[in-house]
């Protein structure tokens, strides 16, 4: 926790809340996973077209590859989904009708295990879907929703509930997201462009109460760590006095970027962190920030997506590496099947990840950005750098030849020591005329990325 916070008492109003400052814990987990669950994840369909940047707008809500979008996608008539829900569900099957088998098949579900399957990643902590875009809400709410009966807006389980308890008995932190400003079942206009996204925010004053009660809801009963707002919130709403109860009772709590007004003119709130989302920064950022992505093209669980839309183990290490040094978090998502369970390929990539967290995670967790984050090999691998005490860390984004590893850098000092993490094995080097020469006295181990550690003096 930044302890200075301690003793800030936040009042409700931006210019108070602004005086927030990220927490450690928050700095030294870099690695977040995201769950993306709720109705759509019986359908769980989806044109897989692309990754989220790389298919034009015009294009992008008709096949959209998020399957958490299905109830927008199939409101556009002739749309792939359209076709395929007729084709699958019948004509006249609504999509809230899903509610009868979501409930059925989450009775089933074990949320330890998948906790355990969160933890073996190396994450540390923990962000849920509380309610999506389609307005269902994953724990049994008491607040009324005026355009849903009882039996179609909230799951019966108390997913969130069940899934915090389980999260937190291992030690890992929980956050929620919550759909602040969209909500197909207050506006069920059909969003067919980029512009309609924003147009279509809740800025109604019954949608705002209905909101800040969910929040304030979601804090009493299961009093997440992060708020992880979506896609606006309505200007209408009490959200900075949600805001300062909060950090009042967590001054180690965060929230995120998208908690705006989106409405042109309307005056910044406050945020902790940014979130872009399948995409990262250049450089090191003066800020914090979080890059959120499915391990497909989706979020939601997509039955048709295959090996080919998830991004490999050695990738998603490499991705790792690269946002933690220039200051970021990542924020990896699941999207499990409606009964819980993970898809064996989204099982094996956190498993994979954890796994080379556990023998190289030194150069990751507790780290901070070292004076710059990139740099390259002599024969050309990519290197992203990492600090942390006097220590600075090096990860080679590739598999070194048997020379060893050599690479042109500014020491500040000194080399004291030089260690290659997870090998026992003496790594002799060097450092002449800002040259760093590393020659592991056995062949290094198959791993898609080595991370060293240098002491300077
Ligand atoms: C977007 C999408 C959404 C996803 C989210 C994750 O806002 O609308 O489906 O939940 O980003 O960052």
């Amino acid at each position: 926790m930044s302890n200075a916070q301690q003793d800030v008492r936040f009042e409700p109003n931006w210019e108070s809340i602004r005086m927030h400052r990220v927490p450690d814990w928050y700095h030294d987990a870099k690695l977040g996973i995201f769950i993306h669950w709720g109705l759509f994840s019986v359908p769980a369909w989806a044109t897989p077209v692309g990754e989220f940047g790389t298919v034009d707008w015009d294009r992008w809500f008709a096949n959209n590859p998020y399957s958490e979008w299905y109830l927008n996608t199939l409101r556009i008539e002739g749309s792939p989904t359209f076709e395929h829900h007729r084709a699958t569900f019948g004509d006249g099957f609504d999509y809230m009708d899903f509610a009868e088998e979501f409930n059925a098949r989450t009775r089933r579900w074990d949320p330890l295990a998948m906790a355990k399957l969160f933890k073996s990643s190396g994450a540390g902590y923990v962000v849920l879907t509380s309610k999506h875009h389609d307005g269902f809400t994953l724990w049994p709410s008491r607040v009324e929703n005026p355009h849903l009966p009882p039996d179609r807006r909230c799951s019966e389980r108390d997913l969130v509930g069940e899934l915090t308890d389980a999260v937190r008995g291992l030690g890992l932190r929980m956050g929620l997201y919550y759909s602040g400003g969209l909500d197909w079942s207050f506006n069920p206009t059909p969003i067919k462009s980029q512009e309609l996204v924003g147009a279509t925010i809740n800025h109604t004053p019954e949608f705002a109460a209905y909101a800040d009660a969910h929040w304030r809801e979601l804090r009493e009963r299961y009093d997440p760590i992060i708020l992880w707002n979506d896609i606006g919130y309505p200007e209408q709403a009490d959200l900075a006095a949600i805001v300062a109860d909060f950090y009042n009772d967590h001054p180690d709590g965060l929230i995120n970027d998208r908690f705006e007004t989106r409405k042109p003119g309307s005056s910044r709130r406050h945020h902790d962190f940014t979130t872009p989302e399948y995409s990262q920064l250049d450089e090191i950022a003066p800020y914090k920030w979080e890059s959120c992505r499915g391990l497909g093209y989706s979020f939601g669980y997509n039955r048709s997506e295959t090996a080919e839309h998830t991004v490999s183990e050695t990738d998603l290490i490499h991705l790792l590496c690269d946002i933690v040094s220039k200051n970021g978090n990542l924020l990896l998502n699941v999207g499990p099947r409606a009964d819980g369970s993970i898809p064996q390929i989204q099982a094996e990539r956190l498993r994979g990840l954890g796994a080379w967290l556990e023998r190289n995670g030194e150069a990751i967790f507790g780290t901070r950005p070292w004076v710059r984050a990139t740099g390259e090999t002599e024969d050309g691998m990519p290197v992203r750098f990492t600090a942390k005490g006097d220590a600075v860390y090096a990860i080679v984004l590739g598999r070194p030849g048997p020379d060893g590893i050599s690479l042109q850098l500014d020491l500040p000092g000194r080399l004291r020591h030089a260690t290659l993490l997870g090998s026992s094995a003496a790594a002799p080097a060097s450092y002449d005329d800002g040259r760093l020469l590393l020659r592991p006295s056995v062949p290094l181990p198959d791993s898609p990325a080595h991370a060293l550690r240098f002491l300077i003096r």
